[in-house]
């Protein structure tokens, strides 16, 4: 019998010959007549006045079969039309003669062979597509891990303790928080000195504030054990300076400390000449200025003669040929004193230095802002 589909309607509204009609009333629901849009109700319905159209439902099925593009797509297809529920199993359940049985069946098959070769071309697509997307093709580069780089600081820092250790010095790592009693009172100076000055330092009470110089660790090593001493200490300061481009409110310093017997000035010069060798050059010269710190007596501050231009005078050096270090200098017998050590007995010196000056140096780095900065461009750059 003739068979139309309705246009914008699906194979439900196929109306054809007799196959299955009124096998299942049970299936209809009360009040949802044939116009009742809810999928299975409307095709039982059908079902019940006009039965399926094999044909009609065939050439449907086959398109949508064909017109599946991924496996999840085939599959609702799958069971929208080979389905328990489906409009073909439906009518085989109700067939009662072998014809239409018969034909019914050969519609499965057929269907389910579509299914089938379409279910194998997509996994072939898919896996080609796999292949071709997820392959590793081993003769391309890498991916670049970049690594990360040490700071300039920290790697200045370790020429500076490398440098120590052949010399058999100890590295000790100390507290940045200091108190007034360690970072001015044991180191000597005078109650009017200016640095201990809230305009010149922080403090965070009375009593505790941030070190403002490696030096406290000259006194809690000295504390800590009997001479013969050799250490240094290298680590975080922190000054109230303005920001400047050479001036920061934090850097780090390493601070030596020799107590022995029979240690002379000509020790201290021998030590720095060799450390500033490793930082700067076999080349480098030292030389002292005297100068003046509360903990050293004589105090000098040492120069280093200059590895930009190696001393014949340049903008780093200000045309003089020699750069200044740090300060250093002889034991002040008032602090051994302070440590409960025999001024008479013991003998020592002391010297500190800027690490980030150092660094400068070392790399040609004409401010110190960019120590701070965290500016990858910069810090890449070591
Ligand atoms: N602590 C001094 C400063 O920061 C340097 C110094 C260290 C001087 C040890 C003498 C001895 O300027």
């Amino acid at each position: 019998m003739a068979a139309a589909a309705m246009p914008g309607d699906s194979h439900l509204a196929v109306a054809a010959a007799a196959t299955s009609g009124g096998q299942s009333p049970g299936r209809v629901r009360a009040g949802l007549g044939p116009a009742g849009r809810v999928r299975g109700l409307t095709r039982a319905v059908r079902r019940q006045n006009a039965p399926m159209d094999a044909q009609a439902y065939e050439s449907e099925a086959l398109a949508a079969i064909e017109g599946a593009v991924t496996a999840e797509q085939l599959d609702e297809v799958r069971v929208r039309y080979l389905g328990r529920k489906s409009e073909l199993k439906q009518a085989l359940r109700g067939v009662r003669d072998r014809d239409s049985g018969m034909a019914l069946n050969a519609t499965r098959e057929r269907l389910e062979a579509a299914v089938d070769s379409k279910d194998a071309e997509i996994s072939a697509g898919e896996l080609e597509r796999a292949l071709a997307q997820e392959a590793i093709d081993v003769t391309l580069p890498g991916e670049e891990r970049r690594l990360g780089t040490l700071h300039p600081a920290t790697l200045t820092r370790r020429v500076a303790e490398d440098a120590f250790l052949g010399l058999g010095y100890e590295i000790v790592d100390d507290r940045e928080v200091e108190t007034v009693h360690y970072n001015f009172d044991q180191l000597a100076f005078p109650p009017a000195h200016p640095t201990r000055s809230p305009r010149d330092t922080f403090f965070l009470d009375d009593e505790r504030l941030l070190r403002t110089e490696t030096s406290p660790s000259q006194i809690h090593t000295m504390e800590a054990k009997p001479p013969p001493i050799y250490m240094v200490s290298l680590g975080r300061v922190y000054r109230r300076d303005e920001i400047t481009p050479t001036r920061f409110p934090i850097f780090h310093q390493f601070e030596g400390l020799a107590v022995d017997r029979h240690i002379t000035l000509a020790d201290l010069k021998g030590t720095l000449l060799h450390v500033m060798r490793a930082l700067y050059g076999e080349e480098r010269q030292v030389r002292f200025r005297t100068h003046y710190f509360p903990f050293t007596e004589p105090s000098i501050e040492p120069d280093v003669s200059c590895p930009i231009c190696a001393g014949e005078g340049c903008r780093t050096c200000k045309h003089t040929g020699w750069i200044e270090m740090g300060g250093a200098g002889m034991v002040d017998p008032q602090v051994f004193v302070n440590v409960g050590l025999d001024p008479e007995e013991w003998t020592g010196f002391a010297f500190g230095c800027g690490i980030e000056r150092a660094a400068q140096l070392r790399h040609g780095i004409p401010e110190i802002r960019p120590f701070w900065e965290n500016d990858l461009r910069f810090l890449r750059q070591f």
